[in-house]
Protein backbone atom coordinates (compact mmCIF):
# COMPACT_ATOMS: atom_id res chain seq x y z
CA UNK A 1 0.00 0.00 0.00
CA UNK A 2 2.45 2.76 0.55
CA UNK A 3 3.86 1.86 -3.30
CA UNK A 4 0.11 2.96 -4.05
CA UNK A 5 0.04 5.98 -1.94
CA UNK A 6 3.48 7.24 -3.22
CA UNK A 7 2.17 7.18 -6.66
CA UNK A 8 -0.93 8.98 -6.04
CA UNK A 9 1.12 11.35 -3.96
CA UNK A 10 3.92 11.77 -6.74
CA UNK A 11 1.07 11.52 -9.60
CA UNK A 12 -0.67 14.21 -7.88
CA UNK A 13 2.52 16.40 -7.89
CA UNK A 14 3.58 16.00 -11.12
CA UNK A 15 -0.33 17.38 -12.30
CA UNK A 16 0.15 20.29 -10.34
CA UNK A 17 -2.20 19.71 -7.48
CA UNK A 18 -1.79 19.14 -3.94
CA UNK A 19 -1.98 15.55 -2.25
CA UNK A 20 -3.44 14.64 1.54
CA UNK A 21 -3.38 11.96 2.53
CA UNK A 22 -6.50 10.93 5.45
CA UNK A 23 -5.25 9.15 8.49
CA UNK A 24 -6.64 5.56 9.80
CA UNK A 25 -8.86 5.31 6.94
CA UNK A 26 -12.51 5.97 7.32
CA UNK A 27 -12.55 6.27 10.77
CA UNK A 28 -9.48 9.09 9.59
CA UNK A 29 -11.81 10.83 7.74
CA UNK A 30 -14.73 11.04 10.45
CA UNK A 31 -12.14 12.22 12.98
CA UNK A 32 -10.83 14.42 10.15
CA UNK A 33 -7.40 13.38 10.46
CA UNK A 34 -6.08 15.03 7.28
CA UNK A 35 -1.95 15.30 6.43
CA UNK A 36 -0.75 17.11 4.15
CA UNK A 37 1.90 15.95 1.94
CA UNK A 38 4.70 16.41 -0.07
CA UNK A 39 7.32 14.69 -2.31
CA UNK A 40 9.68 13.84 1.01
CA UNK A 41 6.50 12.48 2.69
CA UNK A 42 6.62 9.36 0.27
CA UNK A 43 10.23 8.92 0.23
CA UNK A 44 11.77 5.67 1.40
CA UNK A 45 8.40 3.92 1.58
CA UNK A 46 8.19 2.08 -1.67
CA UNK A 47 10.09 -0.96 -0.08
CA UNK A 48 8.35 -0.86 3.01
CA UNK A 49 5.19 -3.09 4.20
CA UNK A 50 2.13 -1.86 5.39
CA UNK A 51 1.01 1.95 4.83
CA UNK A 52 2.60 5.22 6.29
CA UNK A 53 -1.50 6.48 6.83
CA UNK A 54 -2.28 4.07 8.85
CA UNK A 55 -5.36 2.16 8.61
CA UNK A 56 -8.52 1.87 10.37
CA UNK A 57 -12.52 0.16 10.63
CA UNK A 58 -15.42 2.30 11.71
CA UNK A 59 -18.80 1.41 12.69
CA UNK A 60 -20.10 5.12 12.78
CA UNK A 61 -19.13 5.61 8.81
CA UNK A 62 -21.66 2.46 7.97
CA UNK A 63 -24.19 4.95 8.99
CA UNK A 64 -25.58 7.52 6.57
CA UNK A 65 -24.87 10.38 8.87
CA UNK A 66 -21.25 8.95 9.48
CA UNK A 67 -20.65 9.38 5.85
CA UNK A 68 -22.40 12.44 5.09
CA UNK A 69 -20.06 13.37 8.23
CA UNK A 70 -17.10 12.37 6.57
CA UNK A 71 -17.79 14.14 3.29
CA UNK A 72 -18.59 17.28 5.34
CA UNK A 73 -15.01 16.91 6.47
CA UNK A 74 -13.62 15.89 3.27
CA UNK A 75 -14.75 19.32 1.82
CA UNK A 76 -13.98 21.81 4.65
CA UNK A 77 -10.14 19.99 4.26
CA UNK A 78 -10.66 21.12 0.61
CA UNK A 79 -10.46 17.88 -1.10
CA UNK A 80 -12.00 17.37 -4.58
CA UNK A 81 -11.92 13.64 -4.87
CA UNK A 82 -10.71 10.50 -2.95
CA UNK A 83 -8.54 7.83 -3.80
CA UNK A 84 -9.38 4.74 -1.51
CA UNK A 85 -6.87 1.73 -1.17
CA UNK A 86 -7.90 -1.42 0.03
CA UNK A 87 -10.18 -4.36 -0.51
CA UNK A 88 -14.07 -5.66 -0.77
CA UNK A 89 -15.18 -3.48 2.73
CA UNK A 90 -13.27 -0.04 1.60
CA UNK A 91 -14.46 -0.90 -2.28
CA UNK A 92 -17.99 -0.97 -0.56
CA UNK A 93 -16.90 2.69 1.65
CA UNK A 94 -15.91 4.08 -1.59
CA UNK A 95 -18.50 3.31 -3.24
CA UNK A 96 -20.98 4.78 -0.28
CA UNK A 97 -18.85 7.83 -0.49
CA UNK A 98 -18.91 8.35 -3.85
CA UNK A 99 -23.06 8.23 -3.69
CA UNK A 100 -22.66 10.31 -0.92
CA UNK A 101 -21.22 13.31 -2.96
CA UNK A 102 -17.54 13.03 -2.66
CA UNK A 103 -16.02 11.79 -5.81
CA UNK A 104 -13.88 8.64 -5.49
CA UNK A 105 -11.76 5.83 -6.97
CA UNK A 106 -10.77 2.76 -5.54
CA UNK A 107 -7.19 0.89 -5.94
CA UNK A 108 -7.55 -2.70 -5.23
CA UNK A 109 -5.50 -3.92 -2.15
CA UNK A 110 -5.91 -7.26 -0.51
CA UNK A 111 -3.56 -10.69 0.25
CA UNK A 112 -6.55 -12.04 -0.96
CA UNK A 113 -6.90 -11.05 -4.50
CA UNK A 114 -10.60 -11.74 -4.09
CA UNK A 115 -11.48 -8.96 -5.71
CA UNK A 116 -13.83 -8.90 -9.09
CA UNK A 117 -13.28 -6.82 -11.82
CA UNK A 118 -9.21 -7.01 -11.48
CA UNK A 119 -7.24 -10.13 -12.40
CA UNK A 120 -4.96 -8.76 -9.27
CA UNK A 121 -4.40 -6.80 -6.14
CA UNK A 122 -1.81 -5.33 -4.33
CA UNK A 123 -0.43 -7.78 -1.78
CA UNK A 124 -1.37 -10.66 -3.12
CA UNK A 125 1.92 -11.92 -4.65
CA UNK A 126 4.21 -10.72 -1.84
CA UNK A 127 1.90 -12.67 0.61
CA UNK A 128 2.03 -15.49 -1.58
CA UNK A 129 5.68 -15.29 -1.38
CA UNK A 130 5.94 -15.28 2.10
CA UNK A 131 3.97 -18.48 2.43
CA UNK A 132 6.29 -20.18 -0.20
CA UNK A 133 9.32 -18.82 1.45
CA UNK A 134 7.85 -20.40 4.90
CA UNK A 135 7.10 -23.52 3.30
CA UNK A 136 10.38 -23.95 2.11
CA UNK A 137 11.79 -23.48 5.66
CA UNK A 138 9.36 -25.78 6.76
CA UNK A 139 10.09 -28.49 4.27
CA UNK A 140 13.58 -29.07 5.72
CA UNK A 141 12.24 -30.17 8.88
CA UNK A 142 9.89 -31.89 7.21
CA UNK A 143 11.88 -33.77 5.36
CA UNK A 144 14.76 -34.51 7.84
CA UNK A 145 11.54 -35.85 10.91
CA UNK A 146 9.34 -37.62 7.37
CA UNK A 147 6.80 -35.62 8.83
CA UNK A 148 3.60 -34.37 6.67
CA UNK A 149 3.00 -30.68 7.50
CA UNK A 150 -0.22 -29.08 7.19
CA UNK A 151 -0.01 -25.33 6.99
CA UNK A 152 -2.37 -22.56 7.45
CA UNK A 153 -2.57 -19.48 5.11
CA UNK A 154 -5.10 -16.75 5.10
CA UNK A 155 -7.92 -16.70 2.89
CA UNK A 156 -11.52 -16.55 4.97
CA UNK A 157 -13.82 -16.58 1.73
CA UNK A 158 -11.21 -16.99 -1.07
CA UNK A 159 -8.76 -20.02 -2.08
CA UNK A 160 -6.36 -17.97 -3.94
CA UNK A 161 -3.47 -17.40 -1.74
CA UNK A 162 -3.20 -21.39 -0.77
CA UNK A 163 -3.68 -22.63 -4.41
CA UNK A 164 -1.07 -20.41 -5.44
CA UNK A 165 1.84 -20.86 -3.00
CA UNK A 166 0.72 -24.72 -2.68
CA UNK A 167 1.14 -24.59 -6.62
CA UNK A 168 4.50 -22.93 -5.90
CA UNK A 169 5.59 -25.40 -3.30
CA UNK A 170 4.44 -29.20 -4.89
CA UNK A 171 1.92 -29.53 -2.11
CA UNK A 172 0.38 -32.65 -1.67
CA UNK A 173 -2.54 -31.28 -1.20
CA UNK A 174 -4.70 -27.83 -1.83
CA UNK A 175 -7.70 -27.27 0.91
CA UNK A 176 -9.36 -24.14 -0.49
CA UNK A 177 -13.13 -22.65 0.46
CA UNK A 178 -14.29 -23.06 -2.84
CA UNK A 179 -13.70 -27.04 -3.64
CA UNK A 180 -15.06 -29.71 -0.73
CA UNK A 181 -12.24 -31.92 -0.44
CA UNK A 182 -12.37 -36.00 0.67
CA UNK A 183 -10.06 -36.66 3.58
CA UNK A 184 -9.89 -40.63 2.39
CA UNK A 185 -8.52 -39.19 -0.63
CA UNK A 186 -5.80 -36.52 0.73
CA UNK A 187 -4.46 -39.50 2.61
CA UNK A 188 -4.43 -42.29 0.00
CA UNK A 189 -2.45 -39.33 -1.99
CA UNK A 190 0.08 -38.96 0.70
CA UNK A 191 0.13 -42.78 1.33
CA UNK A 192 1.21 -43.33 -2.03
CA UNK A 193 3.72 -40.41 -2.06
CA UNK A 194 5.24 -42.66 0.56
CA UNK A 195 5.35 -45.96 -0.82
CA UNK A 196 7.23 -44.58 -4.06
CA UNK A 197 9.87 -42.86 -1.55
CA UNK A 198 8.30 -39.34 -0.78
CA UNK A 199 9.74 -38.49 2.62
CA UNK A 200 7.23 -35.55 3.75
CA UNK A 201 4.55 -33.95 2.42
CA UNK A 202 2.78 -30.40 2.93
CA UNK A 203 -0.72 -30.23 2.56
CA UNK A 204 -2.15 -26.24 2.48
CA UNK A 205 -4.92 -25.34 3.72
CA UNK A 206 -6.63 -21.84 3.42
CA UNK A 207 -8.54 -20.82 6.76
CA UNK A 208 -11.56 -20.43 5.33
CA UNK A 209 -11.76 -24.49 4.31
CA UNK A 210 -11.51 -25.93 7.60
CA UNK A 211 -9.71 -26.11 10.88
CA UNK A 212 -6.04 -27.12 10.00
CA UNK A 213 -5.95 -29.20 13.23
CA UNK A 214 -8.74 -30.65 12.35
CA UNK A 215 -7.01 -31.75 8.94
CA UNK A 216 -3.98 -32.92 10.86
CA UNK A 217 -5.38 -34.89 13.66
CA UNK A 218 -7.68 -36.86 10.94
CA UNK A 219 -4.96 -37.40 8.62
CA UNK A 220 -2.59 -38.46 11.36
CA UNK A 221 -5.36 -40.91 12.83
CA UNK A 222 -6.10 -42.43 9.28
CA UNK A 223 -2.47 -42.66 7.71
CA UNK A 224 -0.72 -43.08 10.54
CA UNK A 225 2.09 -40.19 9.63
CA UNK A 226 3.64 -37.73 11.98
CA UNK A 227 1.72 -34.59 11.73
CA UNK A 228 2.15 -30.73 12.45
CA UNK A 229 -0.06 -27.80 11.76
CA UNK A 230 1.77 -24.54 11.37
CA UNK A 231 -0.82 -21.33 11.34
CA UNK A 232 1.51 -18.81 9.40
CA UNK A 233 -1.17 -15.89 10.10
CA UNK A 234 -0.43 -12.61 9.72
CA UNK A 235 3.10 -13.36 8.94
CA UNK A 236 1.70 -13.17 5.37
CA UNK A 237 0.35 -9.31 5.62
CA UNK A 238 3.83 -7.75 6.40
CA UNK A 239 7.49 -7.59 5.08
CA UNK A 240 8.89 -6.31 1.93
CA UNK A 241 7.18 -5.89 -0.63
CA UNK A 242 7.64 -8.10 -3.86
CA UNK A 243 9.10 -6.28 -7.03
CA UNK A 244 5.64 -7.10 -8.92
CA UNK A 245 3.87 -5.69 -5.95
CA UNK A 246 5.55 -2.59 -5.92
CA UNK A 247 5.42 -2.50 -10.23
CA UNK A 248 1.53 -2.96 -9.68
CA UNK A 249 0.90 -0.39 -6.80
CA UNK A 250 2.73 2.19 -8.61
CA UNK A 251 0.94 1.60 -11.69
CA UNK A 252 -2.61 1.56 -9.94
CA UNK A 253 -1.85 4.53 -7.79
CA UNK A 254 -0.93 6.68 -11.12
CA UNK A 255 -4.05 5.14 -12.97
CA UNK A 256 -6.16 6.41 -10.16
CA UNK A 257 -5.06 9.97 -10.32
CA UNK A 258 -5.18 10.00 -13.74
CA UNK A 259 -8.79 8.99 -13.79
CA UNK A 260 -9.85 11.97 -11.28
CA UNK A 261 -8.20 14.32 -13.18
CA UNK A 262 -9.87 12.94 -16.27
CA UNK A 263 -13.54 13.04 -14.49
CA UNK A 264 -13.68 9.82 -13.72
CA UNK A 265 -15.06 8.64 -10.73
CA UNK A 266 -17.07 5.56 -8.57
CA UNK A 267 -14.26 2.77 -10.38
CA UNK A 268 -12.00 0.84 -9.82
CA UNK A 269 -8.49 0.59 -10.86
CA UNK A 270 -8.58 -2.60 -12.71
CA UNK A 271 -5.39 -4.95 -14.01
CA UNK A 272 -6.64 -6.91 -16.95
CA UNK A 273 -4.72 -8.80 -19.20
CA UNK A 274 -1.88 -6.54 -17.79
CA UNK A 275 -3.56 -3.45 -18.63
CA UNK A 276 -4.93 -1.08 -16.23
CA UNK A 277 -8.94 -0.41 -16.74
CA UNK A 278 -11.15 1.35 -15.24
CA UNK A 279 -13.90 -0.88 -13.76
CA UNK A 280 -17.35 0.84 -12.47
CA UNK A 281 -18.11 -0.12 -8.78
CA UNK A 282 -21.35 -1.77 -10.15
CA UNK A 283 -19.63 -4.77 -11.83
CA UNK A 284 -17.36 -4.52 -9.19
CA UNK A 285 -20.20 -5.25 -6.06
CA UNK A 286 -21.82 -7.25 -8.39
CA UNK A 287 -19.38 -9.92 -9.73
CA UNK A 288 -17.73 -12.88 -8.37
CA UNK A 289 -14.54 -13.59 -8.24
CA UNK A 290 -14.06 -17.20 -8.67
CA UNK A 291 -11.13 -19.22 -7.95
CA UNK A 292 -8.99 -20.01 -10.67
CA UNK A 293 -10.25 -23.74 -11.43
CA UNK A 294 -8.16 -24.33 -14.27
CA UNK A 295 -4.81 -23.94 -11.99
CA UNK A 296 -6.50 -25.86 -9.07
CA UNK A 297 -6.43 -28.97 -11.68
CA UNK A 298 -3.20 -28.56 -12.74
CA UNK A 299 -1.67 -28.50 -8.92
CA UNK A 300 -4.02 -31.66 -8.55
CA UNK A 301 -2.25 -33.65 -11.84
CA UNK A 302 1.32 -32.10 -10.56
CA UNK A 303 0.52 -33.86 -6.93
CA UNK A 304 0.25 -37.01 -8.19
O1 LIG B 1 -9.11 -9.88 4.08
C1 LIG B 1 -7.77 -10.16 4.21
C2 LIG B 1 -7.48 -11.07 5.33
O2 LIG B 1 -6.11 -11.20 5.35
C3 LIG B 1 -8.12 -12.45 5.35
O3 LIG B 1 -7.52 -13.40 4.53
C4 LIG B 1 -8.02 -12.80 6.80
O4 LIG B 1 -8.93 -13.77 7.15
C5 LIG B 1 -8.32 -11.50 7.45
O5 LIG B 1 -7.88 -10.52 6.56
C6 LIG B 1 -7.71 -11.30 8.80
O6 LIG B 1 -8.21 -10.09 9.30
P1 LIG B 1 -7.88 -9.56 10.75
O7 LIG B 1 -6.48 -9.06 10.72
O8 LIG B 1 -8.85 -8.47 10.97
O9 LIG B 1 -8.01 -10.72 11.67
Amino acid sequence: MNAAIRAVVRRTLYAGAEPVGVRRGFAGLLAGEFQPLDAGSVADVIHRGGTLLLTGRSDEFRRPEGRALAVANARAAGLDALAVIGGDGSLRGAAELDEAGLPTVAIPATIDNDLPGTDLTIGFDTAVNSVVQAIDRIRDTATAHERTFVVEVMGRRSGFIALLSGLADGAESILVPEEPFDLADICDRLRRGYARGKRHSIIVVAEGAGSAFEVARSVQERSGLETRVIVLGHIQRGGSPTAGDRVLASRLGAAAVELLLAGRRAVLTGLRCDRVVPVPYGEVLAGVRAMDRDLYELAGILAI
